[in-house]
């Protein structure tokens, strides 16, 4: 049985992980408006990555006996003034994920509550991975600087992201 602050923080976190998917699908829109189908593609690859993300949470709150309360979502930004302004936002965002994810760590530790604290885990790396691949974006798009020709080829690399899965 989770604690109630245990499951209260992790019901945050499910609503930080839709607010996520939220995020990208406005990104996934920006681009697709741009005409940019392989970020777009990469953003929407991303925003259904979120999700798994919050289901993972949800799933693992009802196999402990608590009960998930959804909230309501806020309200994602639109516009951007360029690819590498989304990509800065979402590494941001990625580093602010990874500090709450954190924080709910500390809560687990703090309650003693060994099975949180392991499942966590595997959120912890799944934020250095997430890092890791937003800034690998943000490199090539520094390298790429006002290089439309790069941005193209960039653009088709993008659009090869395969459909998320869940690892174990
Ligand atoms: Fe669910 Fe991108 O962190």
């Amino acid at each position: 049985m989770l604690s109630t602050k245990m499951v209260n923080a992790i019901n945050e976190q499910i609503n930080a992980e839709m607010y996520s998917a939220y995020f990208y699908l406005a990104m996934n829109s920006f681009f697709e408006s741009k005409s940019l189908a392989g970020f777009s593609h990469w953003m929407r690859m991303q925003a259904q990555e979120e999700m798994l993300h919050a289901m993972k949470l949800y799933d693992y709150v009802n196999e402990r006996g608590g009960q998930v309360v959804l909230e309501a979502i806020a309200k994602p930004p639109a516009q951007w003034n360029s690819p590498m302004e989304v990509l800065n936002d979402v590494l941001a965002h990625e580093q602010k994920v990874t500090g709450l994810i954190n924080n709910l760590m500390n809560i687990a530790l703090d309650e003693r509550d060994h099975a949180s604290g392991g499942f966590l885990q595997w959120f912890v790396s799944e934020q250095v991975e997430e890092e890791a691949n937003v800034g690998a974006v943000v490199d090539k798009l520094k390298l790429i600087g006002t290089d439309t020709s790069g941005l193209f080829v960039l653009d088709q690399e993008l659009g090869k992201r395969l459909p998320p899965t869940m690892a174990p």
